[in-house]
């Protein structure tokens, strides 16, 4: 079940970072819990990044500012600062208390408060849409990508997709295999990303199917049991976002996947 809910972006006039209304409803508890937000960073202000940017830690300051792309930049203090503010949202702890390291592999990790080490966070972020995901007792992975208008893009597919799915993709008109393909890509980059191994975890390894709703197979069995595998996804004009996620007791009643649009 998703709850949906959207925001309209904020006027210059609002753009201190820290004034933004509370999104989601505060956690209480221990329970298991799953939610995602993605924000449109189109119409983000000078004044809205340069508040964003100051709730973010020395290390994320540090590699913000060594970003040359002004665009890429204000993407990646986008993303950072919309995984603070969810998890400020969500545990009233506010956003500069909160920093973060990563796995061996690259994935993101909690590391202040270390009481919320046991949280999942995963983020993305492409030109014009960044998004966030934060869970406990599951495995979580968000991706977010524009479809590319550059047809050799399939060419890719061929070399490091399934051959199921690189084989659905040469089937179609050269338009809509575009906007699959980058399905599909959102889709393979949040598992990768929930598995924490990112592209050190081979695309051709595993395979979805876009006829129903997105499921996984798996042709290494290293994989384990797919069945355990969720995912949503949505597409809003040419921006796709996908979630990728598993519980960790696969025998715990389902928590809702609470996805905010900003
Ligand atoms: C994560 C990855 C699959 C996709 O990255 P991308 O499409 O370029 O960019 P996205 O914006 O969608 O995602 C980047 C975010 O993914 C996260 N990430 C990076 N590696 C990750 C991993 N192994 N698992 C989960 N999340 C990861 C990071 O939070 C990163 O954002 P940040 O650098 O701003 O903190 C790719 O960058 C990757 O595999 N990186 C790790 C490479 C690596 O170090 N490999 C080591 C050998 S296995």
């Amino acid at each position: 079940m998703c709850n949906l809910t959207h925001f309209n972006a904020p006027s210059a006039a609002e753009d201190r970072a820290a004034d933004w209304p509370v999104r989601f409803a505060r956690i209480d508890g221990d329970d298991a819990f799953l939610r995602i937000a993605v924000l449109d960073t189109s119409c983000l202000t000078a004044g809205a990044i340069s508040s964003m940017l100051s709730s973010l830690d020395e290390q994320k300051m540090s590699v913000a500012a060594s970003i040359r792309s002004v665009l890429h930049r204000n993407d990646f203090i986008a993303a950072h600062f919309l995984l603070r503010r969810v998890l400020e949202d969500s545990f009233g702890i506010p956003c500069r208390l909160w920093s973060f390291g990563a796995t061996e592999t690259g994935r993101p990790t909690v590391v202040c408060p270390a009481m919320m080490s046991r949280l999942r966070v995963s983020l993305s972020h492409t030109r014009g849409l960044v998004a966030v995901g934060i869970a406990r007792g599951y495995e979580v992975g968000v991706d977010v990508e524009s479809t590319s208008t550059d047809a050799t893009r399939l060419d890719i597919s061929d070399r490091f997709f399934a051959p199921d799915e690189a084989a659905y993709l040469r089937r179609l008109d050269p338009a809509v295999a575009l906007n699959d393909f980058t399905v599909l890509w959102t889709l393979k980059e949040a598992f990768a990303k929930a598995i924490g191994k990112g592209f050190g975890q081979a695309f051709h390894s595993f395979s979805f199917a876009l006829s129903g709703p997105p499921g996984i197979t798996f042709l290494d069995p290293a994989l384990g049991d797919p069945e355990v595998w969720r995912f949503w996804r949505a597409s809003v004009g040419r921006f796709h976002v996908a979630l990728a996620y598993a519980p960790d007791d696969k025998a715990a009643p389902a928590a809702p996947v609470e996805v905010l649009w900003c």
